[in-house]
């Protein structure tokens, strides 16, 4: 059951195909926000939840990362595939999905803490 309205922040940052950091960009971060806003739609969950693209968050060598805001909950690796696990797991039902989780000490910057 839906708990809680949540952001959902999509890295689609895009550096030069030859940085050596990389970029979500060019692990289809791009496509991932796409098909959050599509699984949110098809749910019925326009407006409970957002989904937003933003720059780069500092947490590069974990893409595609996406963060779920105010949970404080980073995904690193994430990819389309992901997409509806990560609608009906966290945003409905408000668990994590463990297995895309970067760990606490390896996350970006808190908005909320
Ligand atoms: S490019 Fe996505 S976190 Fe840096």
């Amino acid at each position: 059951m839906f708990e809680k309205k949540r952001y959902v922040m999509v890295c689609t940052n895009e550096r030069v195909s030859d940085h050596p950091k990389g970029s979500c960009a060019q692990c289809n971060s791009v496509e991932i926000r796409t098909m959050l806003k599509e699984e949110l739609e098809k749910q019925n969950l326009k407006g409970k939840a957002r989904i937003l693209g933003t720059t780069c968050m500092d947490v590069c060598e974990h893409g595609a990362v996406l963060c779920v805001m105010p949970d404080n909950i980073w995904y690193g690796g994430v990819q389309v595939k992901d997409v509806k696990e990560i609608v009906d797991v966290h945003l409905i039902n408000g668990k994590v999905v463990e297995r895309l989780q970067i760990p606490k000490e390896n996350s970006g910057l808190s908005l909320f803490e």
